[in-house]
C-alpha cells in the first residue's frame, strides 16, 4: 500500500506581510521553518513514503537551507511550482507519478505545520478503507452572516451541515492525478483545493474529523501566535 506525499510550498505569501520578510513558509517558528515542521511530521507519520515538495525558484537555497534543518532528509525531492496551487499540485503530483508506482497520495499545504499524527491517522485509516477522495475539515462554529457591499447583514447563514476545509486532502493516486489533467485540459485552473477538482471529476469524497489546531498560516500574526504557541509547548 503505497503512499506519496506532495507538499506545496511554491507561495509568495504576500498576505503575511512585507516582502523583505519573505515567504511564511521559510519563516521561523520555534527555531526552525515553518516547512521543517510540516516536513519533519509527515516524515515521522510515514517514514519511506516518497515526499516530493513543491517550490518556487527563487526559493532554492531557502528550502535547501530548510532541509539542512531536518533530522531525516531521505526520500524528499524537489519539483518548481505554478502560477497557482492548483498548477503546482500537478506539477508535484506528475514528478511523484515518473518517479514510483504510487496507490495513495496526500496532499499538503506547507503552511499548515501544525498537522498532527491523530489527523492523518484518520485520514489515512479511510484511504485504506478504499475512499477515494478524503477530507480532513472541522464543522464551523461560528454563526455565518452573508454580508451586502454595502457593509450590512443580509441574513444569516444555516451552519448545519457546513465545514472549513483543511489539509492534507488524500487520493487513490490514479484517480486525482487522471482528474488534474482533465481539469487542467478543460481550461479549468481556478480550483482552490484539491477536493474540489475531485468533485468536478465526480470522485465521491469522505469527510473525516479534522483538527482545531491544523490551521494555515497566512497573516503575520498568525506566525507570531505559532511562535509563541511552540515555545509554550517547549517549556
Ligand atoms: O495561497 P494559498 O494560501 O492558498 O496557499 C496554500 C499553499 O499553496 C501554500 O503552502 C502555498 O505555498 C502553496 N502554493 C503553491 N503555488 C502557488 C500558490 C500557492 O505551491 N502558485
Amino acid at each position: 500500500e503505497s503512499l506519496g506525499i506532495v507538499v506545496v510550498a511554491a507561495g509568495r505569501g504576500e498576505r503575511a506581510g512585507s516582502p523583505a520578510d519573505g515567504p511564511k513558509q521559510y519563516r521561523r517558528i520555534g527555531g526552525a521553518p515553518v516547512l521543517c515542521h510540516t516536513l519533519a511530521t509527515f516524515r515521522r507519520f510515514a517514514p519511506a513514503s516518497p515526499i516530493v515538495v513543491v517550490i518556487h525558484r527563487d526559493d532554492t537555497m531557502l528550502f535547501e537551507a530548510a532541509l539542512d534543518a531536518l533530522e531525516h532528509r531521505r526520500g524528499i525531492a524537489h519539483v518548481f511550482g505554478g502560477q497557482t496551487r492548483q498548477q503546482s499540485v500537478l506539477n508535484g503530483l506528475d514528478a511523484l507519478a515518473a518517479s514510483d508506482a504510487l496507490r495513495h497520495v496526500m496532499i499538503h499545504d506547507a503552511v499548515r505545520p501544525f498537522i498532527d499524527a491523530e489527523t492523518l491517522q484518520r485520514v489515512g485509516c479511510a484511504l485504506a478503507s478504499g475512499a477515494p477522495a478524503v477530507l480532513p475539515a472541522v464543522a464551523v462554529a461560528d454563526t455565518l452572516k452573508r454580508g451586502t457591499a454595502d457593509g450590512l447583514v443580509e441574513d444569516t447563514v444555516s451552519r448545519t451541515g457546513l465545514y472549513a476545509a483543511q489539509t492534507p486532502q488524500s487520493f487513490d493516486f490514479a484517480a486525482i492525478l487522471d482528474a488534474h489533467h482533465k481539469a487542467a485540459t478543460a481550461g479549468r485552473h481556478d480550483f482552490t483545493d484539491d477536493c474540489a477538482i475531485a468533485e468536478w471529476a465526480g470522485l465521491p469524497v469522505r469527510l473525516v474529523e479534522g483538527s482545531p489546531d491544523n490551521v494555515k498560516l497566512t497573516l503575520a500574526k498568525d506566525l507570531a501566535m505559532a511562535d509563541e504557541r511552540l515555545s509554550r509547548t517547549a517549556l
